[in-house]
């Protein structure tokens, strides 16, 4: 065991998620679903039962006591996402419900005042939904143009080819950091820096990665950056867009209403100034509070301790995983978050799906939002089990034996 994860307790660190603590279908729970949303830590439940029973009032409006009491705290939230993500100022943070509408914010925005007819954006065939859609919203928009990244049959990045994919026509690159479906870690640094080098404006979308990676916005040098709360041992409906200034302060309003105003008449209005521009109607207040608490949590036990004991736990699964008859990994980089993709030789992943939740194991099965990825890969999808950092060794144990077990039965 590395220094690094021998400084976690993981035992300590299980009890502050009460929800893992018990059985499903008569067995205990061993939730390896961690991709699609992580478990919600014990300090993010106590603030947000806090601010439902104590503080609860909208805010930015009200000058009584609760009003400045929930302000305050969801301010303090902003400036600790400014932290966490080392972005130069918190007024370049920008509250969304998720990464999903992080990236809607810029396609439509952004690509309302930047996008023309002609001009290019850039996406690689390992994303998500999420971010291809909206850009295919803004290219019907505005006559812009997809150009899909290539990758190889690992699921990386073709590097030199995205370098020959760049063009003064380039006006956007989107990527992601970490693949939601096979976990590979894309170089997301080179990736921006070859795209300034055409002077295109770029995103990263992180949702896969915050949990993992240490992120720090101005050594990716990227313009952009989303991620969400739920992945991150936060509440669901709290995301956060990165931005760069000068960047949103030149871009239009995405959603009208209240907050993101100075001053409304019917001859016209002037927008508030950032990050309130982009924050139209009342959020999530008590779950942006609370994902301060996650935020807290993630540093606490530290990234690198994070990551290197994510790490043991994939290099313990892919070992035994292997053995198992039929088994194909899908998703081979080198680089990888704690992700396993998988299929089973006459298994459909369904059924693997659901005779695992028989037995108490929560994985995702299907084609994980990633379609594209899918027909690249020339299947409809894969048996995905993403572990996070309350996951041990024992848990995978138990998981494989039920693998075996279920590929008993089948041959
Ligand atoms: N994007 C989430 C996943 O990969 C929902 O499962």
């Amino acid at each position: 065991m590395s220094v690094a994860s021998a400084s976690l307790d993981i035992q300590k660190i299980r009890e502050q998620f009460p929800i893992l603590n018990q059985e499903v279908n008569g067995k205990p729970l061993i939730y390896l679903d961690n991709a699609a949303s992580s478990q919600t830590a014990k300090r993010v439940i106590d603030s947000l039962i806090q601010f439902y029973e104590k503080d609860h009032a909208n805010i930015h409006r009200g000058i009584h006591t609760l009003a400045e009491r929930s302000t305050k705290a969801f301010e303090e939230t902003r400036e600790r996402v400014h932290e966490f993500i080392n972005s130069a100022e918190a007024d370049e943070i920008i509250f969304t419900k998720g990464t999903t509408e992080s990236i809607n914010l810029v396609a439509q925005a952004w690509g309302s005042k930047y996008l023309k007819e002609g001009d290019e954006i850039l996406i690689s065939q390992l994303e998500h939904h999420s971010n291809i859609v909206p850009w295919q919203l803004a290219a019907e928009r505005t006559g812009a143009i997809i150009k899909v990244i290539p990758i190889n049959q690992k699921g990386e990045i073709l590097l030199e080819e995205y370098k020959k994919l760049l063009s003064e026509r380039t006006k956007l690159v989107a990527v992601n950091y970490v693949s939601n479906s096979l976990g590979t870690i894309n170089p997301v640094k080179e990736i921006v820096s070859a795209a300034l080098d055409v002077g295109a404006t770029t995103l990263i979308d992180a949702a896969q990665a915050a949990p993992h990676i240490k992120i720090d916005v101005q050594e990716l040098n990227c313009d952009f950056l989303a991620l969400s709360s739920h992945k991150m041992y936060g509440p669901t409906g709290v995301g956060v867009l990165y931005g760069r200034r000068e960047i949103l302060e030149d871009m239009p309003p995405y959603q009208g209403g209240g907050e993101m105003i100075k001053d409304v008449s019917f001859n016209g209005t002037t927008y508030n100034d950032i990050p309130y521009k982009f924050e139209a109607g009342t959020p999530n207040i008590g779950e942006v509070i609370a994902f301060k608490y996650a935020m807290d949590f993630i540093d606490e036990m530290g990234h690198e301790n994070i990551q290197a004991y994510e790490h043991e736990l994939l290099e313990y699964a892919n070992k035994k995983l292997r053995s198992i008859k039929g088994f194909t990994p899908i998703g081979t980089s080198d680089e990888k978050a704690s992700v396993i993709s998988f299929l089973i030789e006459n298994v459909h992943q369904y059924d693997l799906g659901q005779l695992l939740d028989v037995r108490g194991i929560a994985v995702r099965t299907g084609h994980h939002c990633t379609q594209p990825l899918m027909d690249f890969l020339e299947i409809d999808g894969t048996v995905r089990a993403s572990f996070a950092v309350y996951n041990t060794k024992g848990e995978i144990d138990v998981f494989c034996d039920a693998l075996e077990s279920i590929v008993k039965k089948f041959s």
